[in-house]
């Protein structure tokens, strides 16, 4: 008997936001691809102005934090969006703390993030070198972008990361049912 051959790759998209740039493109990009959305959160208080200035010395020093359990093994997927915004030039804990725990147990990854306007291929090097792979597409939007017309653009990234995945994925699915 064969087994029965899923047209579709299973995605997971993870995020971490403290303000809400980078969840409301998390939830574009997961609209997009079909896929299930796991929003990381960060134990340490972040709010106000000493929350700013703690997550800015934590993600300088190149802190992680700890982040509550998440919900979906991303070793289920066969595609793990990370999303995370850029804290001075640098990666969010949560997000740090996410990546590593994970290492080396991600399916195809890809990258995106929000920010002011520094600091994002410092980020997305972090980024890739904790994940352990080189990821299939990185996507990055500026403050002033999301006041503007920017889904069509999140939804772009999504699509171009299901066309790669997507075919990986049927040579799998096919290779295994045969
Ligand atoms: C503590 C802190 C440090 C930041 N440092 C930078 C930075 O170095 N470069 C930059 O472009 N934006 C920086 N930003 C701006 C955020 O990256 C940007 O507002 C992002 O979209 C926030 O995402 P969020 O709403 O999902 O939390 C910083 C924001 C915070 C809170």
């Amino acid at each position: 008997m064969t087994a029965a051959i899923r047209s579709h790759p299973r995605a997971l998209v993870a995020y971490y936001s403290r303000s809400g740039n980078t969840r409301r493109v998390a939830e574009v990009i997961a609209a997009e691809l079909g896929a299930d959305l796991e929003p990381i959160t960060d134990g340490t208080d972040r709010r106000g102005f000493l929350g700013y200035l703690r997550a800015a010395r934590d993600a300088i020093r190149g802190h992680g934090t700890a982040i509550g359990e998440p919900v979906h093994d991303p070793a289920a997927y066969d595609l793990v969006v990370v999303g995370t915004p850029v804290w001075a030039s640098a990666v969010t804990p949560a997000i740090r703390t996410y990546l590593a725990r994970h290492a080396g147990r991600l399916p195809d990854a890809a990258l995106f993030l929000t920010h002011g306007g520094t600091g994002r291929e410092r980020v997305f090097s972090q980024m890739t070198t904790l994940c352990g792979r080189f990821p299939l597409g990185a996507f990055a939007l500026r403050e002033e972008e999301l006041r503007g017309g920017w889904e069509p653009q999140a939804r772009a990234f999504a699509r171009d990361l299901l066309a790669t995945t997507g075919r990986r994925h049927r040579v799998a699915e096919v290779a295994s049912a045969v």
